[in-house]
């Protein structure tokens, strides 16, 4: 794994505090260097030792502890930053950073680091509407500080209104994309990935499934349409939301998924095949639930469609890239499914392996192209392999 990348997640005093723990726990899981920062206010609303178990580091709340590992703690932490985040950021912070000030730990490190800096604001209505608010934000974007706009809706003040912390979800994806600062190198390109697992029915109640959550097919699908790619994600039943700028189709079953995907195939330039699509369905479907006796039952299976090597058949210009979920031989089943199924680059993932495969946040994966070439790649987040595939396919237009 590369070295991981240092998130200064900074947590000022409001209400919405208590989210921050989701985020600093998604950036851990995601292999993020997560160092929390607080001023005592948002110790008011939650603990620091919270953060610290989150993010399997010490908490710096005080500027002048010396628990710390840097010699000098305020310059250390604004330089081992690679993005400094401020969630909640409150009207008091935001104007302390407008004006200069550094009277705390944060505020200090806010001026010594040279990171770029991501503010989510939430507050009060009126006083995010305030001129003062609205002037620092302002000042604070021209000197190219980036800032996510509040959610609308019930504030804990009762209010309703504009000031709610942005979803987490959209914190989490704004911190990838100013770390990425990947160039819109997809734009005019039009690219379809299926994600998820498909459900096969057997009656009204049971299906067969498997244990693909869509994780790296919607990752895939972020990826592409923050480098401006027109994006179609065809998807299984999943809990995921649909990244922005997306246009999703959701199915449940392959013969679904198989329908859509030729649908779409005429527009698009690239198919990557992510989801996890089940081989076989119940040859017959009950219409009423089957009732059980003491014998066992016997389910006939059927094939179901081989989508991308229907779509294999059918390529012109498009480039298809196919993923193998393997638990043995890998790379030579999987170089056996590129060539069935004339694909141009094949993902291998290695089921046997920890931190590879379904339902983690990340993945451990070998390109095959169809040159022969193999490309290794160690542990990554979804996001940081969907990137290197998107790199990967780029090379291939
Ligand atoms: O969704 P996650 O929880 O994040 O997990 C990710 C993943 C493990 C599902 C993903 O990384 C992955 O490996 N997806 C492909 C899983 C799979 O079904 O592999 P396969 O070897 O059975 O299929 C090979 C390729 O053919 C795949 O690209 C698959 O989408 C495609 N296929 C398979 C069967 C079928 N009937 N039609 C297809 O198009």
């Amino acid at each position: 794994m590369n070295k991981p990348k240092t998130v200064v997640v900074g947590i000022t005093g409001g209400i919405a505090a208590y989210k921050i723990a989701e985020l600093v726990s998604r950036l851990y899981k995601n292999g993020f260097n997560v160092q929390v920062v607080m001023t005592k206010h948002a110790t008011r609303f939650i603990t620091p030792l919270t953060l610290r178990t989150l993010s399997n580091n010490p908490v710096l709340v005080d500027m002048f502890d010396e628990s710390g590992t840097h010699r000098v703690q305020h310059i250390g932490v604004a330089e081992e930053a690679d993005i400094l985040v401020i969630a909640p950021a409150t009207a008091n912070i935001i104007a302390k950073m407008a004006c200069g000030i550094a009277d705390d730990l944060l505020s200090t490190i806010v001026l010594a680091t040279r990171a770029p800096v991501l503010l989510a604001p939430s507050m009060n209505t009126n006083m995010y509407d305030h001129p003062a608010t609205q002037d620092n934000i302002r000042k604070l974007k021209d000197r190219g500080v980036t800032i996510l706009e509040p959610a609308e809706g019930e504030l804990a003040c009762g209010v309703t209104g504009r000031g709610r912390l942005p979803e987490i979800e959209t914190i989490y994806d704004k911190i990838i994309d100013v770390l990425e600062d990947r160039p819109r190198d997809l734009v005019n390109k039009t690219i379809l990935v299926t994600a998820g697992a498909t459900q096969e029915d057997i009656d009204p109640v049971r299906f067969i499934t498997n244990h693909s959550t869509g994780k790296m097919g919607y990752a895939l699908a972020a990826a592409a349409v923050r480098r401006g790619a027109r994006v179609f994600l065809v998807s299984g039943p999943t809990y995921l939301t649909v990244p922005d700028g997306v246009e999703s189709r959701q199915v449940r079953s392959a013969r679904e998924m198989n329908d859509i995907c030729h649908e779409l195939f005429g527009q698009v330039d690239v198919v990557i095949g992510a989801a996890a699509v089940a081989d076989y369905r119940p040859l017959d479907y009950s219409d009423e639930k089957l009732k059980k006796n003491d014998n066992d039952m016997v389910i006939k299976l059927t094939r179901n469609p081989d989508i991308l090597e229907g779509l294999g058949k059918r390529k012109q210009h498009q480039i298809l890239v196919g993923f193998a979920a393997e638990t043995s031989d890998v790379i030579q089943n999987a170089r056996q499914k590129m060539q069935k199924k004339n694909l141009d680059l094949l993902v291998a993932n290695d089921l046997t392996v920890e931190g590879a495969g379904f339902a983690g946040d990340t993945n451990i994966v070998t390109l095959l192209f169809k040159d022969g070439r193999e490309e290794k790649l160690p542990l990554m987040s979804k996001l940081e392999v969907a990137g290197v595939i998107l790199d990967a396919v780029l090379e291939l237009f």
